[in-house]
């Protein structure tokens, strides 16, 4: 398990322990983020699973597949670090890692 933090645009911050190896987008809604709704189940096709990764975590994160990059550019979200939760897994190195959400996903 690992420690991963999710603030929203407002500044609210939920902690979740994340089981290395789930999805990030499933262990931030197992951990009820409510700025995650992930409304596609995690098949690449909604974008409502975006992530800011600060830069210090995103070394944490493989390249981007070439469906992601589609689906960030789909929301022309030109914030740095946009990716979407559910296309990368939850690894140890993400341990205390702190995850800014966007404004339109404020639920
Ligand atoms: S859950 Fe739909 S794109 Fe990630």
């Amino acid at each position: 398990m690992v420690k991963i933090t999710f603030v929203e645009h407002d500044g609210s911050r939920t902690e979740v322990d994340a089981p290395v190896g789930q999805s990030l987008m499933r262990a931030a809604t197992y951990g009820e983020v409510p700025g995650i709704s992930a409304d596609c189940g995690g098949n690449c096709a909604c974008g409502t699973c975006r992530v800011y990764v600060p830069e210090q975590w995103r070394s944490c994160f493989a390249n981007p597949s070439s469906s992601e990059k589609d689906m960030i550019d789909y929301w022309n979200d030109q914030t740095d670090g946009v990716r979407l939760a559910c296309q990368t897994k939850v690894n140890e190195a993400m341990d205390g890692m702190i995850l800014n959400l966007p404004e339109d996903q404020h639920y």
